[in-house]
């Protein structure tokens, strides 16, 4: 993991090699990958990522929904045990999926439960200091968890749509504070989505905990991105996403040329039947 390569690790990753990564400490940059499935998570792994992030963006992502708002904890299991069975080397990190963390840390507890018992590591929830009595409850049943920080999906309603956060002075002075309170309630990293590059710097200096930008610009102790962004299998994607191929053209293109043969006769051909 500490290494600049992308060969696969040959060990587990931990949680404790995860909460200790800061780029300042002289850590490489940690790299998250979604996926959901098992083929995805083998793709993930091979390619030596650190952490698998099976993500409630699985509703929009590969499920067809609208938003994040729309998957369940039984989802999230299922994916997770996709992934899972896969068995990788990187962290599994579980999406807790909204409301499944909002009612109160008795359920929150057991939800997450749901997805370590299907195979997540930890899991990951959104949202600043309101969670912290949440991360608490789940760092009490040994359940590591992963804050999530600046654009949260999962309030879209109420922010109004998909927006970059915390622009202004006080809104950032919100957010780090909100980290702070995460971190003392016992979150091991931090995801931080859309926000200016200097504050994912300044919430990277404030934290002694890792963060992981998703369009906070390069001054994280890591990246993540949504796997079919950068394989160029989602139709559209945001101004941080780079797109490393295009595999939603590469897939066209295949099928199309199955169909072509098929109705022109040239498959299968001799080789492809069984004699
Ligand atoms: O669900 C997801 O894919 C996420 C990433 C955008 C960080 O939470």
């Amino acid at each position: 993991m500490s290494d600049q390569s992308s060969a696969p690790n040959t060990a587990p990753i931990t949680v404790p090699m995860i909460r200790t990564a800061k780029v300042r400490d002289g850590h490489v940059p940690l790299v998250m990958v979604t996926a959901y499935d098992a083929p995805g998570a083998r793709i993930a792994d091979a390619a030596g990522v650190d952490m698998i992030l099976v993500g409630d963006s699985v509703a929009n992502v590969v499920l067809g929904y609208e938003d994040t708002l729309q998957v369940t904890i039984e989802d999230m299991a299922h994916h997770v045990a996709a992934v899972a069975r896969a068995r990788p080397n990187a962290l599994i990190v579980g999406d807790l999926p909204w409301m499944s963390y909002h009612v109160d840390a008795a359920d929150t507890v057991r939800n997450a439960a749901v997805l370590i018992r299907a195979g997540a590591q930890c899991v990951k929830l959104e949202g600043g200091s309101v969670r912290a009595p949440m991360v608490e409850a789940l760092v009490r049943a040994e359940i590591p968890v992963m804050g999530h920080l600046g654009l949260t999906p999962q309030s879209v309603n109420t922010m109004g749509g998909y927006r970059v956060q915390a622009r202004d002075d006080d809104a950032a002075a919100e957010l780090i504070e909100g980290a702070q309170t995460l971190v003392s309630a016992g979150i091991f990293a931090t995801v931080v989505e859309v926000v200016p590059e200097k504050v994912g710097a300044a919430l990277t200096e404030a934290l002694e905990v890792p963060t992981i930008g998703i369009g906070a610009g390069p001054h994280c102790d890591g990246q993540v991105l949504v796997m079919h962004d950068l394989l160029g299998v989602t139709a559209r994607s945001a101004k941080f996403v780079r797109r490393y191929a295009e595999l939603a053209d590469v897939a066209t293109e295949a099928v199309a040329a199955f169909a072509a043969d098929v109705r022109s006769g040239a498959y299968p051909a001799d080789r492809e039947v069984y004699h």
